[in-house]
């Protein structure tokens, strides 16, 4: 399993949610987040931003799916410009429902 953690434009994460939910893909977790990429934050009429407002998308999936989502968040969250946002992936041991103690890819 792996856990891709998203960092989108706010503007772009309904339509990053949209395009995962009508593929099928509705479990996640949304973090409003702050941060700066390679650009350092921004200048902006003389004023420096150091971090930027983001959001966090955290879907956990099986391996065979990751190449479909990150397609889908890509496709949806780019506008072509600077601070678009990062996709990690990361490995998942394993995942835990609370409510049945069910553990592995068959709870996602
Ligand atoms: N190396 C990193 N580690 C952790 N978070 C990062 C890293 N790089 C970017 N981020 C996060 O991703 C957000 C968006 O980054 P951003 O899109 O500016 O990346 P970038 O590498 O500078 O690409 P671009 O040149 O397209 O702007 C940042 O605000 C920050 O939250
Ligand atoms: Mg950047």
């Amino acid at each position: 399993m792996k856990m891709i953690l998203a960092i989108v434009r706010p503007e772009k994460a309904k339509e990053v949610e949209d395009g995962l939910k009508a593929a099928g893909f509705s479990s996640l977790t949304e973090i409003s987040v702050r941060g700066r990429g390679k650009q350092q934050g921004i200048v902006i009429g003389g004023m420096k931003y150091e971090k930027l407002p983001k959001e966090l998308l955290m879907i956990t999936c099986q391996d065979s799916e990751l190449d479909q989502i990150t397609e889908i968040i890509i496709k949806q969250g780019r506008t072509g410009n600077i601070g678009d946002g990062k996709i990690f992936v990361i490995n998942v041991e394993d995942v835990i429902t609370i409510r049945a103690g069910e553990h592995g890819e068959k709870t996602l």
